[in-house]
C-alpha cells in the first residue's frame, strides 16, 4: 500500500516534470548557432544550404515553440502543412550548435492559398512560399528557438527551383504576414519583428542554387493573446 502509494507520487511528479519542462518560458531569444561548430546554412544535401532567415524567439510565448503550437501559428499567418503530406524534395538538415549536430527538419510548411488541404496543393503547383523548421533545445543552446529557412519558389513547370532573390523575399513575405495581430484556431498572437546582421553572410557563398541573400535574418516573438 505504502508503496504503491509512493510509486503514484513519484509518477505525478515525472508527470509535473514533464508538463513544466517544455512550456516553462525560456531565458534566451537565440543563441548563435557559429559559436559552438553550428552553421546558419541548412544542408540541402548537394554541398549547399538554404539560409536559415528567420527565427522565431526563444522568449515567445512557450506554446509557440511546441510542434502543434508552431503549427497552429503557421496556420494563423497563411500557411499550412504540405500538399496531402507529399513532400517535394527531400527534407534538410541543420547544425544549430545545441550539441545535438545535424539534425532533420521538424516539419514543411507551404503557403495555403485559401482552403486547407486543395490550398496547399494549388501552391505545389504554380509556386509560392514555404518554410522549413528546426528546433534549437539541445542541452548546450537550449533556447527552444524555432530557425525558418524560408523561399519564395516558382512553379512546378520550373522545377520548383527558388526564384532570383527567392530567400529575401520569402522571409519578407512572411515577416509581413506575420506582424501585428493573427489568429487561427481560437489562438490570437501578437508578433514583433527585429533584424539581425552579422548571423548570415551577404552574397551567394555556400547558398542552394547560387542565389544571393542580403545576409538579414529577422528574428519574431510572438505572444499569445
Ligand atoms: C526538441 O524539439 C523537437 C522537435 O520539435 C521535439 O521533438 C523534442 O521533444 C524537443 N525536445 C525537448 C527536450 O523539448
Ligand atoms: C533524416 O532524413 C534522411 C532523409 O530522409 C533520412 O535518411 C535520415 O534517416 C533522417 N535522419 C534522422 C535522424 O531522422
Ligand atoms: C536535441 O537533443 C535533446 C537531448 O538529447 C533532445 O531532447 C531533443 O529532442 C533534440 N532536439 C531535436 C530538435 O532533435
Ligand atoms: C528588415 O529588413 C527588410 C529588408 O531590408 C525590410 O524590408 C524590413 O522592413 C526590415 N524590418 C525591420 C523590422 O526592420
Amino acid at each position: 500500500m505504502l508503496a504503491v502509494r509512493s510509486l503514484g507520487i513519484a509518477l505525478l511528479a515525472a508527470a509535473l516534470r514533464v508538463s513544466a519542462g517544455p512550456l516553462a518560458k525560456r531565458a534566451a531569444a537565440y543563441y548563435d548557432p557559429a559559436d559552438d561548430g553550428g552553421s546558419m546554412l541548412t544542408n540541402a544535401g548537394d554541398g549547399y544550404g538554404e539560409p536559415l532567415n528567420v527565427i522565431i524567439s526563444g522568449l515567445s510565448s512557450p506554446d509557440v515553440l511546441t510542434y502543434d503550437g508552431s503549427i497552429n501559428y503557421a496556420r494563423a499567418i497563411g500557411f499550412s502543412t504540405e500538399c496531402l503530406g507529399i513532400h517535394i524534395g527531400a527534407p534538410q538538415s541543420a547544425n544549430l550548435g545545441d550539441g545535438n549536430g545535424s539534425v532533420n527538419q521538424t516539419i514543411e510548411l507551404r503557403e495555403d492559398y485559401g482552403s486547407a488541404s486543395v490550398g496547399t496543393c494549388l501552391e505545389s503547383a504554380i509556386g509560392g512560399n514555404h518554410f522549413r523548421i528546426f528546433v534549437q533545445n539541445g542541452t548546450a543552446a537550449d533556447s527552444g528557438a524555432l530557425f525558418l529557412a524560408v523561399s519564395y519558389e516558382e512553379d512546378a513547370s520550373d522545377g520548383h527551383d527558388i526564384e532570383p532573390n527567392g530567400y529575401d523575399i520569402g522571409r519578407d513575405d512572411l515577416v509581413s504576414d506575420a506582424l501585428g495581430t493573427t489568429s487561427y484556431g481560437g489562438v490570437t498572437y501578437s508578433t514583433t519583428a527585429e533584424n539581425i546582421t552579422g548571423l548570415l553572410s551577404a552574397g551567394s557563398a555556400g547558398i542552394n542554387h547560387d542565389i544571393s541573400i542580403d545576409g538579414i535574418v529577422t528574428l519574431l516573438t510572438v505572444t499569445v493573446q
